[in-house]
């Protein structure tokens, strides 16, 4: 793998197998290395990241900041509605700017364009911290979990999601999965298919390496013989509206122990986090003995790490 400096980080697909598993296997050394007891890891001294954030975010917006601190550099948060673009000053305008003051930008947007139009007229690198479509920074930890947990050679393993098969967070493990060679099976009603633009880079970026999704409308058929079942919010942010369609559509798709109970008997339980306990898992999961979401949760801060450190000039 040649250096990454100056590139985007905006849906996985931009990067090949070999790359991904090169930023995946710098993650668990600069993981190791802080549990050694290496606080600071000084590659990023004298840098600065932006982080706008159209939306709330605990995981996101925190792993980010510390992990630039751990590398020495400064984080900057930045809420959308305080920044001049509340009163109509365009993505690309502050792009132009934000790009001539700090060393990268990481953005939590609405709609994906807003990040894709950010990167275009940005001279450095923009990192996406979740977006309508994708959520790559999570998926990233989602996959260094599973390794930590599972093994390296993740494409034997049978991954499934069940709930929104349309939800941000399902659309970048797919293609994480997909592009490292795995399987993914998504348990979703019909009318909560992937977004056609998703399924579009899954069979350019990650089918030619063997990878491959199903979706089965039976969660419990789904689940059988699962060794990762995944689950996330089925009202995501900005969908407030349709939260009562969204429930009933969803409602079969609860992760239960009942339904946990069918996958393998090491299975285990993944959830990106906010988890609304009650509607698509409940606490007996979440909180038992499947459940490794806070591990999923703290290896944010290494994933992310690795992406700083090999993505900022
Ligand atoms: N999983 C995740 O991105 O969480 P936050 O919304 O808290 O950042
Ligand atoms: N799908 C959720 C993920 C939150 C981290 C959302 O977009 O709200």
């Amino acid at each position: 793998v040649t250096s990454l400096k100056g590139r985007h980080f905006l849906t996985l697909a931009e990067y090949s197998r070999e790359e991904l598993l090169f930023i995946l296997e710098t993650a668990m050394q600069l993981k190791q290395r802080y549990l050694a007891g290496e606080r600071v890891i000084p590659l990023l001294v004298g840098r600065h990241l932006a982080m706008i954030f159209e939306k709330p975010s605990t995981r996101t917006r925190i792993s980010f900041e510390t992990a630039m601190r751990e590398l020495g550099g400064n984080a900057i948060y930045l809420s959308a509605s305080e920044l001049q673009l509340a009163r109509g000053e365009t993505i690309e305008d502050t792009a132009r700017v934000l790009s001539r003051y700090v060393d990268a930008v990481m953005a939590r947007v609405y709609e994906h364009y807003k990040i894709e139009r950010l990167a275009q007229y940005s001279r450095v690198p923009v990192i996406n911290g979740l977006s309508d479509l994708h959520h790559p920074a999570q998926a990233l930890s989602d996959v260094l979990t599973i390794m930590e947990k599972k093994g390296r050679d993740i494409t034997r393993l049978k991954i499934v999601f069940v709930g929104d098969g349309g939800d941000n967070v399902l659309h970048s493990l797919m293609l994480a999965v997909g592009i490292l060679g795995g399987r993914i099976v998504i348990a979703s009603p019909k009318g909560y298919e992937p977004h056609p633009s998703v399924v579009k880079l899954f069979n350019e970026h990650a089918a030619p390496n063997g990878g491959s999704y199903e979706i089965e409308r039976d969660p419990f058929k789904a689940v059988e013989n699962a060794d990762v079942v995944y689950t996330d919010v089925w009202v995501s942010m900005g969908q407030d509206k349709e939260r009562e369609k969204r429930l009933r559509d969803l409602e079969p798709y609860r992760v239960t122990v009942e339904l946990m109970e069918r996958a393998k008997p090491d299975a285990v339980f993944m959830h990106c986090l906010p988890a609304h306990r009650g509607e698509e898992v409940v606490d007996e999961v979440i909180d038992g003995r499947w459940s490794i979401v806070w591990d999923q949760a703290e290896n944010r801060k290494h994933a992310q790490k690795a992406v700083l450190a090999l993505l900022v000039p």
